[in-house]
């Protein structure tokens, strides 16, 4: 496999709402394009972040004020061990990532960490390698795979204790949020999309418990709430952010839709008006789930129902580089920001492109979650000619930054 010339024709965006400054918390960001989070398994198998991800990262917040959401991030030993997937958990994580940091800051640009808990998807055996449970909501596996994983390494799913969801409350994500102040990010994302722990909470496919966490929408939103609760003196709201993705089936979840995602926004939304406004909502459009794009007759739903009851920003993310003619309708409201993930991996110089127009180069799938070099910082930016030869990048692996 080479790395791919073919390039896909853009209009210039420069004079569209997309370049127009917006505030973000407590930062006036001079345009509206984020970079979306995106796992790209670059860091060690032990979770450290590397130098191939700080060149990266480096190069993908050239344009100044670029917010970058960095890659789901593990927020505790429990919250997810697979490797080469960083982590937030230790000292040698902290100061990985503040070298990260430290340089997206010196392009004058800002990050974001997304926070990341696995439950029922997770590895049963990475987790009983470490002597930890595998747990979720409920004992209902997400499928016949994970079932096998999970009996093979003597660590069934059970259901998380009230005692294991207070410490998820009180220690596992004030320890991760803490940790992301120190390593320097301006943000800090609560990831409850996807199908993974606080998402499997919110869904009625893998949430059966019958205690104050389940059955009714305010039970089973109940967990998401009390973690933003716990976050907003430690972070600071202008600094707290939450994904979510109404209409994601990804990894056998339902699609929830409106009725519970409406009570989240009003529920946020009581917080921000009594001051604790946070600084965006990161929503995943009914178009994709993860990274894969939903066929257009299979798709459902529509994100327009959140701006009823949410009045802050929204950081939209899922195929708009299709649709950069159509984009100052979406955003035409003052509060709205679009993040690419895919064309902002195989073009580092994406926010230039679009700015001024120049062709994207087509992103490749085969190279998004390999372990080298080979495909993540061997893109070119716009009129550069990189040389390099691909046995050596195929080769080349990650040195952890601490
Ligand atoms: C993934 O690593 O596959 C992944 C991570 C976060 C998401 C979706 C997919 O929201």
């Amino acid at each position: 496999m080479t790395i791919s010339k073919e390039t896909v024709p853009i209009t210039a965006l420069g004079n569209t709402l997309l370049f127009e400054p917006i505030k973000v918390g407590a930062n006036t960001l001079p345009q509206r394009i984020a970079f979306a989070p995106s796992t790209r398994c670059r860091a060690t198998a032990d979770n450290i972040p590397t130098d191939l991800q700080l060149q990266y990262y480096d190069e993908r917040s050239k344009y100044p004020g670029t917010l970058i959401i960095t890659e789901a991030t593990y927020l505790s030993e429990q919250g997810g061990l697979n490797p080469h997937v960083p982590g937030i958990f230790n000292k040698r994580q902290v100061a990985g990532w503040k070298k990260i940091n430290d340089a997206i800051h010196a392009n004058n640009s800002f990050s974001s960490i997304q926070l990341w808990y696995l439950g029922r998807v997770a590895n049963a055996q990475h987790l009983k390698n470490k002597g930890l449970p595998y747990i979720a909501p409920s004992a209902v596996y997400w499928n016949e795979e994970t079932e096998a994983i999970a009996e093979q390494a003597g660590n069934p799913l059970r259901a998380l204790t009230i005692e294991e969801i207070d410490h998820i409350v009180d220690v596992e994500f004030p320890n991760a949020a803490r940790n992301s102040l120190e390593a320097g990010f301006d943000y800090v994302e609560v990831h409850s999309a996807h199908g993974y722990l606080l998402d499997q909470f919110l869904n009625t496919a893998s949430n059966k418990r019958t205690d104050e966490y389940g059955g009714s929408i305010e039970n089973r939103a109940r967990l998401l709430l009390r973690i933003i609760d716990k976050l907003i003196p430690i972070v600071g709201a202008g600094r707290l952010a939450v994904r979510l993705s109404p209409w994601a089936k990804f990894q056998n979840v339902d699609t929830e839709g409106e009725e519970i995602h409406s009570y989240i926004l009003n529920e946020l939304q009581k917080r921000a008006d009594e001051g604790n406004q946070l600084a965006y909502i990161s929503l995943v459009e009914p178009r994709v789930q993860a990274s894969w794009d939903i066929e257009e007759d299979k798709q459902v739903g529509s994100n327009d129902f959140t701006y009823k009851h949410w009045k802050g920003n929204f950081i939209r993310a899922g195929t708009y580089a299709h649709e950069l003619d159509k984009i100052d309708q979406d955003i035409d409201n003052g509060r709205t920001l679009l993040a690419f993930s895919r064309f902002f991996l195989s073009n580092p110089d994406l926010i230039e492109k679009l700015k001024d127009g120049i062709p994207l180069t087509q992103y490749e799938r085969p190279t998004f979650y390999t372990q080298d070099n080979f495909g993540y910082n061997t893109w070119p930016r716009n009129g550069e000619l990189i040389s390099f030869d691909e046995e050596t990048e195929k080769a080349r692996i990650g040195k952890p930054l601490a």
